[in-house]
């Protein structure tokens, strides 16, 4: 079999014809920022996730910073955030001058611990930022219940979740805002970086559209200072053609995940996804824990099976986020996480021959 990538970006184009020509025309127009893409994108996102409203922005870590500023929270106030998540999560944080407080997460589907988030909330808690981390939807239901009565944001970070559903309802529209990137390797990807809010609040739609623009709604109308992050329009016009058929990615990345969970099910030091049927999942990463990873990563290499580590640490590993916590679940949990390939570009054939090359590593090794 030809080597297995872990994405094809190229690959993962749809539509390629109809795209092409977009950006030509956009081009030959001269039609670079803001306009009528940029609109269009942001309603049929929000029609999307079924949330009233969407800004777009220049990326995820983006949406994340202006989202918790919108909440205007009290300087030096905690902020709860999941331990395995992308940097971006904290960073966001950091830059609001808020305290960050790490918490442990739990290994069926790598959400937040409720468990430990109980322990981590007292009087100086004034957010939760929950990740949808992999695709898998957190127990949002749960954590507003805590956090509504105590008052309590919440945000959430799609970056990783395009399409996950709790029960019937797009995540991003539980909390006080959802975000999300369009990293071109997110499942909803553009040509280049971009992000967006979502929300159903009014008011912070209109505080989040000031900061992502100088504080200005319209030109010369700055009420504070605020940024540029701006979604361009060459990529709302590519987001918006992909996101028309993106059921279909969905359907197949849920396919793929299947035809794992039906060959590795019965591996022996391989630990799954355990995750809720009546959620919807949309599978960003397949990740499992396995005894030998390192070694595991380095055969599949060799069988030209390329494989990613998300995240190879915690974040409370990083020295300059001075954290003493210890957690139990999330402990060297870098080490023994590793992330099969999953795109919609492959193949159950190609799934098939990762599995059982899996099955041979460690039918062979003890
Ligand atoms: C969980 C999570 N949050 C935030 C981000 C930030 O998104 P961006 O890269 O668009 O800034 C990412 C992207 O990698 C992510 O995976």
């Amino acid at each position: 079999m030809k080597k297995i990538k872990f994405t094809d970006l190229y690959k993962l184009i749809p539509e390629k014809k109809k795209i092409f020509s977009k950006i030509n025309s956009l081009v030959k127009n001269s039609k670079f920022i803001g306009g009528e893409e940029v609109e269009n994108f942001e309603k049929n996102f929000s029609k999307f996730v079924k949330a009233k409203y969407c800004i777009s922005l220049g990326n995820g870590t983006d949406a994340i910073e202006i989202a918790l500023k919108s909440l205007n929270l009290k300087k030096n106030s905690e902020v709860i955030v999941p331990v395995n998540t992308w940097i971006s999560t904290a960073e966001a944080v950091i830059t609001n001058n808020l305290k960050l407080v790490f918490c442990d997460i739990n290994l069926d589907d790598y959400s937040i611990s409720m468990e430990d988030l109980k322990k981590k909330i007292n009087k100086k808690t004034s957010a939760i930022i929950v990740v949808h981390l992999y695709g898998n939807p957190s127990n949002i239901r749960q954590i507003l219940k805590i956090a509504n009565k105590k008052k309590i944001k919440v945000v959430e970070d799609c970056a990783q979740a395009h399409g996950t559903k709790f029960k019937n309802k797009h995540v991003g529209t539980f909390g006080n805002l959802g975000t999300f990137s369009f990293f071109p390797g997110k499942n909803l990807g553009g040509f280049g970086d971009g992000g967006a809010i979502v929300t159903n609040s009014k008011s912070l739609y209109l505080i989040c559209k000031r900061l992502r623009n100088h504080g200005a709604l319209k030109k010369y109308d700055h009420k504070f200072s605020g940024r540029n992050s701006r979604l361009d329009t060459i990529n709302a016009a590519i987001l918006d053609i992909k996101l028309k058929s993106y059921s279909k990615v969905i359907k197949k990345r849920n396919e793929l995940a299947n035809e794992y969970f039906k060959n590795l099910k019965n591996t022996k030091k391989i630990q799954l996804f355990r995750l809720n049927k009546s959620n919807t999942h949309s599978f960003h990463q397949f990740v499992i824990r396995c005894s030998y990873r390192n070694e595991l990563k380095k055969f599949l290499e060799k069988n030209q099976i390329q494989t990613l580590i998300h995240y190879p640490y915690m974040l409370n590993e990083l020295k300059f986020f001075k954290n003493k916590n210890k957690f139990k679940n999330s402990y060297n949990l870098g080490k023994k996480i590793l992330s099969l390939p999953i795109s919609e570009e492959h193949s159950i054939d190609q799934i098939k021959h990762i599995s059982k090359k899996i099955n041979f590593f460690y039918n062979n090794r003890d």
